[in-house]
This record gives structure tokens, C-alpha cells and sequence, in this order.
């Protein structure tokens, strides 16, 4: 994830209306329950954990899947040094409805996206995604079953900027809500009613990613340079973000989460005890 391989195009759409909004969901999954059943169950975190990344995670909760990251009493360091670098850690464990809250200092830099992602193996997304270029406000969007639309995306200011100090931002997701929060305040309020009457509502057990990337790589599509803010000038680096730690509440208490039909409804997934 959050590499540029598996980055897809921009929504044509939102180019020919010049709204350069970010409206790229998930396209590969290991196994898509939509589209099978006997997918491997999801390893459940089934807890509540506050990870502090000023040493490194235990392997059994946390695996590395792009590059090196770096944990130190700033916290963990995802840094882009040249191109190509998109360092990025992922939990093993999944959460099935739940809570995040992370202290985190963004990445300046024209074209370098700080994110973090939950995805589901059906392609349920919830992001918050920074701009480097721009250090006054977080982007939030969601993704139902690997589906998006530009307009889902929504922007919010950052008192005090993202990039010079750590903020709170806080997720709280159950099967009637998600809900964004930046330092205690709660900007955006998500219904599954609203989320195209809960068909594209995330609703399935996810996976945290944790990663920097460069969108404004020359290899990207025009328009992912340009909703980056433009080409990533690699002399100007190295480019670093800062997560200080990762609170994780699982609201469910399973073992592990199975798909038990194709529809992807949160009703059809059975935790296992
Ligand atoms: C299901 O599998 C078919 C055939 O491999 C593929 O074309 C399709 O995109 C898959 N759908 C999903 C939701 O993964
Ligand atoms: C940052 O983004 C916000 C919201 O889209 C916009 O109003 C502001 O002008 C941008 N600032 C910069 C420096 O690009
Ligand atoms: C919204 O849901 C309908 C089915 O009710 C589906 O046909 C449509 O593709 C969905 N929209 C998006 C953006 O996925
Ligand atoms: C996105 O939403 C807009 C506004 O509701 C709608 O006009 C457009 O067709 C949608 N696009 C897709 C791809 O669903
Ligand atoms: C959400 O889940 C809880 C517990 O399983 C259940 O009691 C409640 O009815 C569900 N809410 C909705 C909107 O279905
Ligand atoms: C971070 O924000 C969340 C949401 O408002 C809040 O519940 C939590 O207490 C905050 N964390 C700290 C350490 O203040
Ligand atoms: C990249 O940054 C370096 C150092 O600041 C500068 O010399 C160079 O002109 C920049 N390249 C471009 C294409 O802007
Ligand atoms: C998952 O659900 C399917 C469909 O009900 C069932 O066949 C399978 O045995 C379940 N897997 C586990 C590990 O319980």
C-alpha cells in the first residue's frame, strides 16, 4: 500500500472539474471476500494498546513493508532520503470497529504524503493524509468495498499547522458512526446512511498503515503530481515524519473476524471467541 505500484489514477472526473481532491481507492487485495469465500480469517487485535514508537513495536503486532523506519525518543521516523523511498509499517492484527489516536508530526516538503490507512481485504478505507505542500490542513476520506468519490473527501485545518508540532488525531469508528478528531475537536461526523446508504460504508475488519510516499515523484501520474502540490524536489530532503505513538482499541473481542457470505455487510462477519 501507499506505494506507487498500486496507486491508481486519479478520478477523471475530478480533473476535468480541476478539483485536484485525492480520490484513489485500495485496488489489490490478497483475497477479496467479495469475491470468494475461504478467505483466510483476520487476526484479531481484540484489545486496547497504546504503542509507544520510541522503540521499536513487537514483531508479533507490527511488520515493516516498505523501506526502514526509525525509533527514536521523537518517535517512529519515516524518512524519504531519494527516490523511491516510501517507508511504511503495517499491524498484523485487525480491528473490527475501534479507535486510533495518533501524536504525529507531519512531513514538509512540496509533493511528500504523510498518511495513515485502514483497509479491509474487501477494500473498506479510512485515511487521514497530509500534504507536504501544505501544512494548514489534514485530509479525511473513506472508501466502501474499494469504491470512492471525490466528494467524500474532507479537508480540516490544523490549528498551529501539521508539519512544526505533534497533534492528536483521533478515529472513532463503529458500525452506526466514524468520526475524525484533531486535538479533542470533532470536525467530521460519517453515517453509514450517508456513505451512499451504507453500502460504501467501512464496515469490515481492518489493517493500520503507517507511511510516507512521495506523490509528487516524476514517475506519477500528472495528477497525483498535482494534487501532491507539485514535483518532490529530492535535494531539498530528507523528508521525515514523526508518529510518537499509536493508541488502538479494538472494539471487538475475538480471536479473528471470518467472512461469512460475499456481501461484506459488518452483520455477515463472525468473531470468533
Ligand atoms: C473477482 O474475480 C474476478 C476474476 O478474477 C475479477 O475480474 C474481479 O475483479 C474480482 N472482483 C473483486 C471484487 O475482487
Ligand atoms: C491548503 O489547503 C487549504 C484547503 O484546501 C487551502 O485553503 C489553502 O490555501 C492551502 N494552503 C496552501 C499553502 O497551499
Ligand atoms: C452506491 O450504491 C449503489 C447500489 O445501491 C451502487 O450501484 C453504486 O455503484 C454505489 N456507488 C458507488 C460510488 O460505489
Ligand atoms: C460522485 O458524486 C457526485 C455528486 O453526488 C455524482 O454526481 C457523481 O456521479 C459521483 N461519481 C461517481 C463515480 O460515483
Ligand atoms: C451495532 O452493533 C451493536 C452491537 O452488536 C448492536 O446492538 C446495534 O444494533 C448495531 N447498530 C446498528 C445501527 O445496527
Ligand atoms: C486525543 O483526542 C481524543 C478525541 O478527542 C481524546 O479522546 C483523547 O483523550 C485525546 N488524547 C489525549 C492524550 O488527550
Ligand atoms: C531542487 O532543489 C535544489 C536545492 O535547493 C535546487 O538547486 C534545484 O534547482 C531544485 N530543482 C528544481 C527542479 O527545482
Ligand atoms: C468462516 O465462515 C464460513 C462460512 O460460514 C465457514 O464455512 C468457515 O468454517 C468459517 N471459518 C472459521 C474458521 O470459522
Amino acid at each position: 500500500m501507499l506505494s506507487m505500484s498500486i496507486r491508481s489514477l486519479i478520478l477523471p472526473a475530478a480533473l476535468l472539474l480541476g478539483t485536484l481532491q485525492h480520490v484513489e481507492a485500495q485496488t489489490t487485495t490478497a483475497c477479496n471476500p467479495l469475491n470468494t469465500t475461504g478467505c483466510p480469517t483476520d487476526p484479531a487485535f481484540g484489545t486496547d494498546y497504546n504503542f509507544v514508537f520510541n522503540t521499536t513495536p513487537a514483531e508479533g503486532a507490527w511488520e515493516t513493508t516498505a523501506g526502514t523506519v526509525d525509533y527514536t525518543d521523537n518517535g517512529a521516523e519515516f524518512t524519504i532520503n531519494k527516490q523511491g523511498d516510501s517507508p511504511t509499517i503495517r499491524t498484523k492484527f485487525y480491528i473490527f470497529f475501534g479507535r486510533v489516536e495518533l501524536w504525529w508530526k507531519v512531513a514538509p516538503g512540496q509533493g511528500i504524503i504523510s498518511s495513515m490507512m485502514l483497509l479491509s481485504d474487501d477494500l473498506d478505507e479510512v485515511d487521514w493524509e497530509f500534504l507536504g505542500a501544505n501544512g494548514t490542513v489534514v485530509e479525511t476520506n473513506y472508501f466502501g468495498k474499494g469504491k470512492g468519490n471525490y466528494t467524500w473527501e474532507g479537508d480540516y485545518a490544523v490549528s498551529g499547522g501539521t508539519t512544526s508540532d505533534y497533534h492528536n488525531y483521533t478515529l472513532d469508528w463503529t458500525n452506526s458512526s466514524l468520526n475524525w478528531y484533531i486535538d479533542g475537536e470533532h470536525v467530521r461526523h460519517l453515517t453509514p446512511e450517508a456513505a451512499n446508504n451504507s453500502v460504501n460504508y467501512p464496515q469490515s475488519p481492518m489493517r493500520l498503515s503507517l507511511g510516507i510516499w512521495a506523490g509528487g515523484d516524476p514517475t506519477e501520474p500528472l495528477g497525483t503530481i498535482e494534487w501532491a502540490g507539485g514535483e518532490t524536489n529530492y535535494s531539498n530532503g530528507p523528508y521525515t515524519m514523526y508518529v510518537k505513538s499509536c493508541r488502538i482499541t479494538d472494539y471487538n473481542t475475538g480471536t479473528a473476524y471470518n467472512y461469512t457470505d460475499m456481501s461484506g455487510d459488518w452483520q455477515s462477519i463472525e468473531v470468533i471467541k
